[in-house]
């Protein structure tokens, strides 16, 4: 079995090129293979790799992620989040290769007031929303086998990401605000490798079964809060492992925190079709954040 990873410098694409190997072989297309990713038009250096790698199964993690920076990049935001997976659909869909994607909360605009399930209508508010509905179309559209996995709040022990900053902000301020109008699913890089591991897994045991529930599937940590109660978590969950400056922290609203791009006021993804299908449970966002932390000051060198 070969595994071809795209982006594995991202948050999710280093924890799955780090936790693959049980798959099989692993094979990494990232930002060196700056003709492929740059110019996903370019069929022929595309089919040059995959005729290389002869891949079983291909994950694409590469994403335009800077939300507030798409909104004046359009045109880079859809070529890597919407052009990129297109062409790499195409090429699976010629080699009978298995496609797994991510996608996002942000194709929905968060005015549900229950969590959004996989059959909701989409009406992204963003460009990068936009940019990554239009590359769920683009796989949806060719034949291949695919699987859409729409996760949310990604953060984890490397990358940019809600939790360093915070941890940043905490050890260097006394005071800070944080948005407690906007209501999501905080998720590991992680435990999204981990589901997609085992969704391969299932793959590679019965491909046929796995191949004829293709389609999009939310896949988040159980349970929900605001940023606020995000941070809040965090900080508390950091004062067990280093003293912080952080003394007071004040919930505002979006509207007293303006951003370039707008944000889903709700994000909670119903994730019950992973389960029900694939038996695919994610842990309590709650948890994993405890989880995460641990991992994180185990890796830190001792002050
Ligand atoms: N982050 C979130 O909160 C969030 C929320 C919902 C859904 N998602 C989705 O989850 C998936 C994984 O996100 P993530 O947080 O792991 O993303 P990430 O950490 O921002 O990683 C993105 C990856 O794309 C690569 N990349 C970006 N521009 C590139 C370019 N021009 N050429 C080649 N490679 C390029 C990056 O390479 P470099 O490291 O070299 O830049 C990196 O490997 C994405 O599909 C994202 O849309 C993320």
């Amino acid at each position: 079995m070969r595994v071809l990873i795209f982006g594995p410098s991202g948050q999710v694409g280093h924890e799955l090129a780090a936790n693959a190997g049980k798959l099989g072989e692993i094979v990494t297309a990232g930002r060196s293979d700056a003709d492929i990713i740059m110019d996903p038009l370019n069929k022929d250096s595309l089919e040059q790799l995959f005729r290389d790698v002869q891949p079983n199964i291909v994950i694409n993690a590469i994403a335009y992620t800077a939300v507030d920076k798409a909104e004046s990049d359009q045109e880079q935001a859809f070529l890597l989040n919407s052009d990129l997976p297109g062409a790499l659909a195409d090429q699976c869909e010629i080699r009978d290769c298995l496609l797994i994607h991510y996608s996002t909360d942000f194709v929905f605009d968060g005015t549900k007031r229950k969590p959004w399930s996989e059959s909701d209508d989409t009406h992204p508010l963003s460009v990068y929303g936009s940019s990554k509905l239009a590359g769920e179309k683009a796989i949806e559209i060719s034949a291949c086998h695919y699987f859409i996995l729409r996760t949310s709040w990604v953060y984890g022990e490397r990358g940019g990401n809600f939790l360093l900053t915070m941890l940043r902000l905490g050890r260097e301020r006394e005071a800070l605000s944080v948005v407690n109008d906007q209501i999501g699913s905080p998720t590991t890089s992680h435990d999204i490798a981990n589901a997609t591991i085992s969704l391969c897994e299932q793959y590679i045991e019965n491909p046929e079964t796995v191949k004829a529930h293709k389609g999009i599937y939310h896949l988040t940590s159980s349970g929900s809060v605001s940023w606020y109660g995000f941070a809040k978590s965090i900080f508390e969950s950091a004062a067990n492992h280093e003293l912080l400056l952080i003394k007071d922290l004040s919930a505002i609203s979006s509207s007293e925190y303006p951003t370039v791009a707008s944000r889903p006021a709700n994000s909670v993804l119903n994730c019950e079709k992973l389960a029900r299908r694939f038996n695919i449970k994610m842990p309590n966002w709650k948890d994993s954040l405890e989880q995460c932390i641990r991992r994180l000051y185990k890796s830190l060198p001792p002050n």
